[in-house]
């Protein structure tokens, strides 16, 4: 059984993250999506938010599941007996920020080796910051989140203006 860890803020989670769950799954058995915490970011959700909005997003999907960390990825992939990380790529900025990060956790665990996948040209554009801008500008992120995290975030009150 190969088991692919997808690690990330996911604040909220995608479609284009979606998408790249969806595209590992046909690469490995089993997949981890971890919803963690990077220093350098000041998040608009909480952990177990991102996490939940995460579950909803990946609700129906055979063979993966979703955990939080507040810790080290390289420890995450040990306890979880991981066998790759696997990250979107969506242009040369995120290569460069990516391979950086890709090279720490090598250093810091030989066994934790990342592999990257190319978003697909549709989700280019996606990301979680745009949807974080959509809803302070008063405008549903419909089309970059699906209707499950759009019907949690109404829930919540962030979209009550639309
Ligand atoms: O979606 P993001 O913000 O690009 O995800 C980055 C994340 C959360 C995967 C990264 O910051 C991370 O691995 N955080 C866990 C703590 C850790 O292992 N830090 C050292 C790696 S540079």
């Amino acid at each position: 059984m190969s088991l692919a860890l997808i690690p990330g803020s996911f604040d909220p989670m995608t479609v284009g993250h979606l998408d790249i769950v969806k595209r590992t799954l046909s690469l490995y058995d089993e997949v981890v999506v971890a919803v963690m915490v990077n220093d350098q970011k000041t998040y608009e959700h909480t952990l177990a938010e991102r996490a939940e909005m995460a579950k909803l997003t990946v609700a129906g999907l055979d063979r993966v599941r979703v955990v939080t960390s507040a810790g080290l990825l390289i420890d995450l992939f040990d306890e979880l007996g991981a066998d790759v990380i696997v990250k979107g790529i969506r242009n040369e900025v995120d290569r460069a920020y990516e391979e950086k990060m890709a090279a720490w956790n090598l250093e810091h665990n030989p066994r934790a080796v990342t592999v990257f996948l190319q978003a697909a040209d549709d989700y280019e554009q996606v990301n979680s910051t745009h949807v974080r801008e959509l809803i302070k500008a008063g405008k549903s992120p419909d089309s970059l989140v699906v209707p499950a995290v759009v019907d949690y975030l109404r829930d919540r009150g962030e979209l009550s203006n639309l």
